[in-house]
């Protein structure tokens, strides 16, 4: 069940009593993914997401095994890495794992404190504090391994007004297809193995001060085939939240199975973008072809006046839309929150978007997760590994 947390309000965050200030994190700093073709998942990620072009670095710019595209969209910074030798980590990582995030950076205020904080407590260490240096200025940069070979870097950037990090060039296109309207990462969630939930649920708890703020157990998350448990973990400010998935037992296999035998171990399931008006987004990103997952029936619609309550009043959306876009309304006790699910980007069926638009709520949808993994289950069944 939900372990309560009392919270304050604090300016438009909260403050999560519990949560430890040892390792302050002031929000995402970017999300580097290793692919097998950087340059034409920057193509989709500009067209299909909007993402503007903004740093690069490669050959071009004296790196001799790898190259990365930064792409940025307000607070959204994406770091799409190649290898360009076969012998590399980066290569192996792919090989493994198909495409996927490496790396979930933090902005911190000092990254050489953040890296003594957490491998003090536990954290195996991923790099050590590192000072970069350019024209620019200089960034320090630290990390530590989390779940699978999934990575968080801590970026020191406060003597740095470059384009990204040391090293990188403005990248210039001639091709910029307009925003989609994101703004930030809203969340974060790792999938990790059977009977792995609540050691990580520690992992952030011990080595990173979060708090553990919101848990769904197999019971509320469960459909006639399929289940899963997730635990919201938070940092202190709130900017931060990664809920923590393992699969639960049920009669076919879950889509948290799915994802861990597909990306052969542990990692990033899905980023959450928040969006001021989702309508506008999810109308631009289909018609740049984004596939999305298929809507709920019909009375998943008729029945939202009746879900939302109190908050119906507030709703200025109009449901017939909603349900044009399958778009899926969910609501708690402080307001209401719209969200839709993307299909996994990659052809292995691991990482997927979420698009969520909140008015007022916090939680994360739970009273759409049955109709979610219904969805995700029909794809299952088409893939034959349901
Ligand atoms: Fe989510």
């Amino acid at each position: 069940m939900a372990k309560e947390v009392k919270s304050v309000e604090y300016g438009l965050e909260k403050i999560f009593e519990g949560a430890q200030d040892f390792l302050p994190l002031l929000g995402t700093d970017y999300v580097e993914f290793y692919v097998g073709n950087a340059k034409q998942a920057a193509h989709y990620y500009k067209t299909a997401f909007g993402f503007q072009s903004h740093a690069y670095a490669g050959l071009e710019t004296g790196l001799k095994d790898r190259c990365s595209y930064v792409l940025a969209q307000n607070k959204i910074r994406l770091v799409l890495t190649t290898p360009l030798v076969s012998d590399s980590p980066i290569a192996e990582h792919i090989k493994k794992h198909g495409d996927g995030v490496k790396v979930i950076a933090l902005w911190v205020e000092d990254a050489t404190k953040a890296f003594e904080e957490t491998t003090s407590r536990g954290a195996k260490a991923f790099m050590q504090p590192t000072v970069e240096k350019d024209q620019f200025g200089e960034v320090v940069r630290s990390g530590i391994y989390t779940y699978g070979e999934t990575v968080h870097i801590f970026v020191e950037r406060k003597k740095y007004d470059g384009p990204f990090l040391p090293g990188f060039v403005k990248w210039e296109s001639d091709y910029n297809p307009t925003d989609v309207g994101f703004k930030y990462v809203d969340h974060m969630v790792g999938n990790v193995g059977w009977g792995e939930m609540n050691q990580w649920v520690k992992f952030y708890e011990d080595v990173m001060g979060f708090v553990n703020f919101l848990s769904f157990d197999d019971k509320q998350i469960h459909t006639e085939y399929s289940a899963l448990m997730s635990k919201v973990m938070s940092n202190g400010n709130g900017r931060i939240k990664f809920p923590i998935n393992e699969p639960a037992e049920g009669k076919k296999k879950s889509q948290i199975e799915e994802y861990i035998q597909f990306y052969e171990g542990a990692g990033c399931q899905h980023i959450a973008v928040a969006t001021d008006d989702i309508i506008k987004t999810v109308t631009e990103m289909r018609k740049r072809g984004v596939e999305f997952l298929s809507a709920p029936p019909a009375a998943y619609y008729e029945e939202i006046p009746a879900r939302l309550g109190k908050h119906m009043s507030m709703m200025k959306e109009d449901i017939k839309e909603l349900q044009k876009l399958a778009i899926l309304v969910d609501a708690d006790e402080e307001g209401y929150l719209l969200q839709i699910f993307t299909k996994p980007v990659e052809d292995r069926p691991t990482l997927f978007y979420e698009i969520i638009q909140r008015m007022g709520a916090r939680g994360f949808g739970a009273g759409n997760f049955k109709a979610l993994f219904e969805s995700i289950e029909r794809e299952q069944e088409r893939r034959g590994t349901l």
